[in-house]
């Protein structure tokens, strides 16, 4: 008998090693045979650890599993199937939060053994590869350019046309870039196709290396992600070794090469040119812009930098075709959004839907409403950079135009909850100081506004001079979004100013005497 369970970060921190000592132990001890296998998580974090039972008639799922529970749940059956322990959550497709997606690139995680390469093939895995090694690189970016896939970091600049760039750009050596630096507050989207399905990201990198004619990858992952190194340095010396990555891919005679380097922890290397500079083994400084990095990126040469999810997504459209990732979706958003339910939230998870569905279904169909049991008053999305959200704004469709429209972001998908409990100018100011601490510093209105903007607010949140310094905060906001070098100090007034919009009375409380 065949049981689950995960060895992702969120798993094991969460206990799954003690449940699966604790399983292979009592079984032994019963006489069961059982093969433990250590799979990715579903992604539905409140339920982890997440045991899985394979029946004949598809797997069973029980969760959150303690160490504890373990006998009581042998004893109850659960080698046979049995589903009527308090934990059983009945057949693991079935399971509402899982069924009600619709998951195009996170199909896979929590099946596979993520190492096992027999598995990630038994799952449709390198059929994306094999197409692209039949076409010739323009048709490999005209594919992708049909899909209508959209970068995944949070910009949404159409992904084929930036492999155009590349490909017509003449050079001795190009490169392909995964920005694996996943900092945005509520993300875990990028670890879990990483520690999850990792030859997922290895095919769609060598995929975008056959399509722009780049023979060298990098994944720039964060150093906080230990776990997703391990793996994927693991991954990727199994591709090679199944020739997979290497000088002769499948046997085509076609080469690409794949490596992982650790970031420092700035968040700034986040931002494509700076992770440039810190790949180089320079200090995380942005640069300007032009030259893109597509004409003139890593050492100066010809290179795509994509998220992790835009570069996983290309396996699906090369094997599925491009028609049928982008049937999903809205306008000129097509194709599915990786959302990451986080903060004050009942069901915290990955939920991956196509554009269009709206942040109320998201938070409450799917999220359950606050963990708190209190009510929801306002979500960040797309990071610490994006705007709060209050209840008004909940009806949006998850679109990138129609969160443009309301000067929000969709970002990289995180949705951070909070309850009535929050205070919005104390979030404003966390912005602010978030700004300036990870300011890279090379921008007047970043790395001075930032710090002027901390102070400003904790003048107007102590009472002093309000209107004055209210005017001056809008001010400075303005100043920040039209005059800043990047996105960091570009788009730090956002979460500002939207609470400046949407929950004045937070900065009012002061002059209230409520603080
Ligand atoms: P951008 O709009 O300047 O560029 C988007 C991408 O398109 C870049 O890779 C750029 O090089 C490329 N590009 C533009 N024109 C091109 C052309 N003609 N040919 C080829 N490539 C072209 O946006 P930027 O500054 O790269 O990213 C800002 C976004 O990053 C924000 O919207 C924000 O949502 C997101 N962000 C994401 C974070 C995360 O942790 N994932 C953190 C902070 C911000
Ligand atoms: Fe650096 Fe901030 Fe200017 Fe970006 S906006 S270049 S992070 S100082």
């Amino acid at each position: 008998i065949r049981v689950f369970v995960p060895r992702d970060t969120t798993a094991l921190s969460l206990g799954a090693d003690a449940v699966a000592n604790r399983l292979a132990r009592e079984a032994a001890t019963r006489g069961h045979s059982i093969t433990l296998v250590r799979n990715g998580s579903r992604g539905l974090a409140w339920l982890e650890p997440l045991v899985e039972v394979e029946t004949p008639i598809g797997r069973f799922a029980y969760g959150p599993v303690s160490p504890n529970d373990v006998t009581a749940l042998l004893d109850s059956g659960l080698l046979e199937g049995n589903i009527s322990h308090p934990l059983a959550l009945g057949p693991t497709e079935e399971i509402a939060y899982l069924a009600r997606q619709q998951r195009l690139t996170f199909a896979r995680i929590g099946i596979t053994d993520p190492l096992s390469i027999e598995d990630y093939r038994a799952h449709t895995g390198f059929y994306g590869l094999e197409a692209a090694l039949q076409r010739e690189p323009q048709d490999i970016v005209e594919e992708v350019k049909a899909s209508g896939l959209r970068g995944r970091g949070g910009a949404a600049f159409p992904t084929g046309i930036k492999w155009q760039t590349v490909l017509d750009t003449p050079a001795d050596q190009k490169y392909i870039v995964c920005n694996a630096d996943e900092g945005d507050s509520g993300t875990f989207a990028d670890r879990l196709v990483m520690e999850c399905d990792p030859y997922m990201l290895i095919e769609g990198m060598t995929i975008a290396g056959l399509a722009v004619k780049a023979t060298q990858g990098y994944i720039y992952l964060r150093s906080e992600y230990p776990l997703a190194k391990e793996i994927l340095d693991e991954a990727i010396a199994r591709a090679e070794q199944a020739g997979y990555l290497g000088d002769n891919l499948c046997g085509s005679g076609r080469a690409f090469h794949l490596e992982v380097r650790l970031g420092a922890g700035a968040y700034i290397c986040g931002e494509e040119t700076s992770l440039l500079e810190s790949l180089e083994g320079k200090r995380g400084l942005v640069r300007f812009k032009p030259p893109l990095p597509a004409i003139e990126g890593l050492f100066g040469r010809p290179t795509v930098v994509n998220n992790v999810l835009s570069l996983a997504a290309v396996p699906f459209i090369l094997a599925e075709g491009a028609e049928a990732y982008a049937t999903h979706g809205m306008g000129r958003s097509r194709g599915t959004l990786a959302l990451q339910l986080a903060g004050n939230v009942k069901r915290g998870g990955l939920v991956e839907l196509a554009f269009g569905a709206t942040l109320r279904t998201l938070m409450e169909e799917f999220g359950g409403g606050t963990l708190s049991g209190k009510p929801l008053r306002a979500v960040q999305v797309g990071g610490p950079l994006g705007a709060y959200l209050p209840e008004s704004q909940w009806d949006l469709p998850l679109d990138y135009e129609a969160f443009a429209a309301e000067s929000a972001v969709l970002g990289h998908g995180g949705v951070v909850m909070f309850d009535e409990s929050v205070d919005m100018a104390e979030q404003a100011r966390f912005s602010m100081e978030f700004c300036k601490v990870e300011s890279c510093g090379k921008c007047t209105p970043c790395r001075i506004g930032s710090t002027r903007g901390v102070e400003v607010i904790d003048r107007i949140r102590a009472n002093q001079n309000r209107e004055a310094n209210l005017a001056l905060l809008h001010d400075l906001c303005e100043t920040m979004v039209d005059g800043s070098l990047c996105a960091m100090g570009g788009m730090a007034p956002f979460p500002v100013q939207s609470a400046l919009a949407h929950f004045p009375d937070d900065f009012q409380r002061a002059a209230n005497g409520d603080r």
